[in-house]
């Protein structure tokens, strides 16, 4: 899946499309029926497995920047209101696909990954929404798509006129080391397709990488995502 940022809209035509060839009543009692055997309390609390027995599950993210909320010189405040969307496999949730395409779960009843901003300013932890919707594929996929506003801390010393400053936000997973978890990257930058322009910034530039830190808690790697997005004063 390269590019996920069309997914939803081309899950909805899909939904659509069923809805007016086929009536609502029995693709409605055909969800119920793909809930009702893939939802299950006690997975829901538990991490998938990656493609092997006990291997990590692989957690792709990428985030969509819509707005630059706070840009503070003072602090080092840096908010931004954007989407990440996570994207992973947890093959308990497989299903034949009938007369969905995919269905639409609330997050709550499916495990998703404990990822946080590890370079928030306060009011820092939790701050996914986790009420948006999770969409699962007949595969197991899964694509959720948490909307954010993430207030983080950048380094904002710059020596240049106008000033220019690499803030980057940093995301894992809050518990779980690589060998349980490991995150990555779906695009080498921020997605800018919804951005709306800030009146007193510009957006010159943006990059997506991962890296792995480690510790002094504890010897497992903890793989992290970083997105930067550079940015200009403007005159
Ligand atoms: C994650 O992204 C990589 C590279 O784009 C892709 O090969 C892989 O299938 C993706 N994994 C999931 C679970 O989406
Ligand atoms: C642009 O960024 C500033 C922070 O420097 C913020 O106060 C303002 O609301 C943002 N939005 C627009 C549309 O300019
Ligand atoms: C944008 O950032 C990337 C990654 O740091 C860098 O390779 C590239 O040269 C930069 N592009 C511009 C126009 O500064
Ligand atoms: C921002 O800084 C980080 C860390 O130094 C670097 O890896 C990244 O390439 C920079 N991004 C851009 C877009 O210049």
């Amino acid at each position: 899946m390269t590019n996920i940022a069309s997914l939803p809209l081309l899950v909805l035509c899909t939904v659509l499309v069923w809805h007016t060839s086929l009536g609502t009543t029995s693709t409605a009692s055909f969800r119920e029926a793909v809930l009702e055997s893939i939802l299950d309390e006690r997975s829901s609390r538990v991490r998938p497995d990656g493609p092997e027995s006990g291997s990590p599950v692989s957690i792709n993210i990428s985030y969509s920047l819509t707005s630059i909320s706070k840009v503070e010189l003072s602090t080092g405040l840096f908010e931004t209101v954007g989407y990440l969307q996570l994207q992973w496999k947890d093959p308990r949730l497989a299903f034949r696909s009938g007369f969905a395409s995919a269905i639409r779960v609330d997050p709550a009843s499916i495990w998703t990954p404990d990822i946080e901003l590890y370079n928030s300013a306060p009011p820092g932890l939790t701050i996914l929404n986790r009420k948006n919707v999770a969409i699962v594929y007949p595969s197991g996929e899964v694509l959720w798509i948490p909307m954010v506003a993430l207030p983080s801390v950048c380094d904002m010393t710059s020596d240049v006129v106008p000033a220019t400053f690499n803030c980057t936000l940093l995301f894992g997973s809050w518990t779980f080391p690589g060998f349980d978890v490991d995150v990555g990257v779906s695009h080498l930058a921020v997605e800018l397709s919804d951005y709306i322009p800030n009146r007193s910034w510009e957006v010159v530039n943006t990059s997506a990488s991962r890296r792995v830190s480690y510790y002094s808690c504890c010897p497992e790697p903890y793989p992290l995502v970083s997105f930067s997005i550079v940015i200009k004063q403007k005159a």
